[in-house]
């Protein structure tokens, strides 16, 4: 089974709505690590070489957080910078991470609307996520649109609840042999057709 790793960077997790709902159905599954990196480094200080060997041990990685200004919360920065080093994660002898695939999880307060040129933050997530995109690209590694709950201050219960299924079913879906081709022809994981949100 391929595994995945959920790095997950909420400074306020014990007051989130939108990102609790969305990983309450992924304990039960036993691929998938759930790594909430605000609970594990209060102080911010990583353990580089704990966050390389939980890289090498699986295949999938989710950088999953609340968009905060237009970006992630300061610790998936810091993770970054921390953990990525080279020739490790790049540079001539960093190989480590090649071919393994990555994407964003996000939740953002602004609705899908407000993100484009004629709406009021100008820019589309995937262009605001544009660091990550190409951090992955540097290592080597196989980057996909991101799976995106915008809105969030709008959303019912329920609708929270089918973004929680369709990420459960994004996570299941990973495990087939899904063609990242067809997964880049779309803006967002959500719109895949194969997802029921
Ligand atoms: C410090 C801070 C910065 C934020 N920046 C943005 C932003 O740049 N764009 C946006 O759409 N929402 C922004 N928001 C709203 C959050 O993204 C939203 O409240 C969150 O995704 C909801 O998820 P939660 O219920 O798990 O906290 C921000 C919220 C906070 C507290």
């Amino acid at each position: 089974m391929k595994k995945v790793l959920i790095l997950f960077a909420h400074p306020k997790f014990e007051k989130s709505r939108a990102n609790a709902a969305l990983i309450e159905r992924l304990n039960d599954k036993k691929h998938v690590t759930f790594h909430d990196l605000y609970e594990r480094y209060p102080n911010f200080h990583i353990n580089v070489q704990r966050e390389q060997e939980l890289l090498v041990e699986h295949d999938i990685i989710i950088w999953h957080h609340p968009l905060y200004w237009y970006s992630s919360p300061a610790m998936l920065k810091q993770w970054k910078d921390m953990v990525l080093e080279f020739n490790w994660a790049y540079g001539p002898n960093g190989k480590v991470l090649h071919n393994k695939t990555v994407f964003n999880v996000i939740t953002t307060g602004g609705s899908r609307e407000v993100y484009c040129t004629e709406g009021y933050n100008t820019y589309t997530v995937n262009e605001f996520l544009r660091p990550f995109e190409q951090t992955a690209k540097l290592c080597g590694m196989n980057y996909l649109p991101p799976f995106a709950v915008m809105g969030t201050h709008n959303l019912s219960d329920r609708d929270l609840t089918n973004y929680a299924n369709a990420y459960e079913q994004l996570i299941d879906l990973l495990q087939t042999d899904f063609s990242s081709q067809e997964f880049k022809k779309h803006l967002f994981l959500n719109d895949l057709e194969t997802l029921t949100i």
